[in-house]
């Protein structure tokens, strides 16, 4: 764990010159997430800093989801001997470091050449499990060779089934632990600061963007040195090509199959040989059909507020699906993860572990690998001072009667 903590020594060998100085001394003085995020900001083109940080429609969910978490109080033990804790855990069936997992974020190598395999190394230095978007900027065996340690793979079923299922299989080869399948974008949400930035996928750059880019040097070398990244599991898919001239103009979910059905799930339960969880469920009632389907694990979440806007924070659902779900298998809660806190809050209220989205991609954003570690240590160590303020020595020992009624 501490040689994880060491952040510019350990920066992957082809990001030596990448990774500046002042980079170093920045992330130093990072504290906390919102800080990484501060950072991001500075180095980022407004189109791609908007498309990490913004929301669907009035960013409700986005808001509401940081709000949830906030609103909880804890009602700490005291006089616990909490001189050594141990923040080891089991994650869907084995031994994690912390009670942490690494979210899909589609894109990460829009801000940092190697994104997707900096966010992946992190999390194998730091024991937690890791999950590949479908939209990754690097293929899932490039990803795999690169970083190793527990990948999951996250599927979006795309309207090319034939397509999917190579994905699958791809995935299955490349040594992916877990498959995550997405169900809460059977279209895209409506990113109103995209369609204002123009953001598309693959980049269309025009004469505002690369205005834009001319204000920030670091990002724009990267870029003309290092190509324009891409979906790279996707390359050779065909969109399908159902826009009408009137639709607003938007890349998300434009290849995905809002067909998708409890039925695809038990399809994909028959074929995937590992455990098998799905993503995006809020509701106790889909939870216990999910449950009969056979997945291992189920993963609460509102997208971090970009699909669904109004959707409730996954945090105030957690106790009534935890309660009907009642252990029989795990849950992951994700969507406004900020803290090491909001992780104990979580496991009080019924959370095997949280994941985090926003957080490592905004370290990512800011400094690549050394700055998704970064993001992974203050969560870490603000989780342990929770722990010890709280009373609690070991993951089992957050309990619901840390969270005041
Ligand atoms: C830039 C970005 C890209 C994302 N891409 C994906 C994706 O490809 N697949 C997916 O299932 N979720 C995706 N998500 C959602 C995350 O997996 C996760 O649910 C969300 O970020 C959690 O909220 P948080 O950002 O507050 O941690 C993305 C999130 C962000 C911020």
């Amino acid at each position: 764990m501490l040689a994880a903590l060491r952040s510019r020594k350990s920066a992957p060998q082809g990001d030596r010159l990448n990774f500046t100085r002042s980079m170093a001394a920045d992330l130093a003085r990072a504290y906390n997430i919102e800080d990484l995020r501060r950072l991001a900001r500075r180095r980022l083109p407004r189109m791609v800093f908007d498309y990490y940080d913004g929301g669907a429609e009035d960013e409700l969910s986005l808001q509401g989801n940081r709000a949830a978490f906030e609103r909880l109080r804890f009602a700490p033990k005291v006089l616990r001997d909490v001189s050594r804790v141990s923040t080891g855990c089991e994650i869907l069936g084995a031994a994690a470091n912390l009670p942490l997992v690494i979210a899909p974020t589609g894109g990460a190598g829009f801000s940092w050449p190697g994104g997707d395999v900096a966010l992946a190394r992190a999390a194998n230095a730091f024991g937690i499990p890791c999950t590949l978007s479908t939209a990754t900027t690097a293929t899932v065996e490039h990803i795999a060779e690169q970083a190793g340690g527990r990948l999951w793979f996250q599927l979006y079923v795309l309207y090319d089934r034939d397509y999917t299922a190579k994905l699958v299989a791809r995935a299955a080869a490349a040594g992916c632990e877990a498959l995550v399948i997405t169900a809460d974008l059977a279209t895209g949400g409506k990113r109103e600061r995209d369609f204002r930035n123009h953001f598309e996928v693959p980049f269309r750059l025009g004469l505002t963007h690369i205005l834009q880019a001319c204000t920030k040097l670091h990002w724009s070398w990267n870029v003309v040195t290092r190509g324009v990244p891409a979906f790279e599991n996707l390359r050779g898919l065909v969109p399908p090509g159902k826009a009408s001239a009137d639709a607003i103009a938007s890349s998300v979910g434009r290849d995905i199959d809002a067909s998708l059905s409890f039925e695809d799930v038990a399809r994909l339960r028959d074929t995937w040989k590992g455990k098998l969880i799905v993503k995006g469920v809020a509701r106790a009632d889909d939870a216990e059909r999910l449950i009969r389907t056979g997945v291992d694990g189920l993963w609460l979440s509102n997208h971090g507020g970009r699909q669904l806007d109004g959707a409730a924070a996954p945090i105030d659902l957690l106790p009534s699906v935890a309660a009907a779900v009642g252990g029989r298998v795990p849950i992951v809660l994700d969507s406004g993860v900020w803290r090491g806190s909001d992780a104990v809050k979580a496991c009080a209220l019924g959370a095997q572990a949280v994941a985090i989205g926003s957080a490592t991609l905004f370290g990512v954003a800011a400094a690549g690998e050394p700055g998704a570690r970064r993001a992974l240590a203050i969560l870490t160590d603000e989780l342990v001072r929770t722990m010890q303020l709280c009373g609690a020595a070991s993951i089992g020992e957050i309990t619901s009667d840390l969270i005041a009624s």
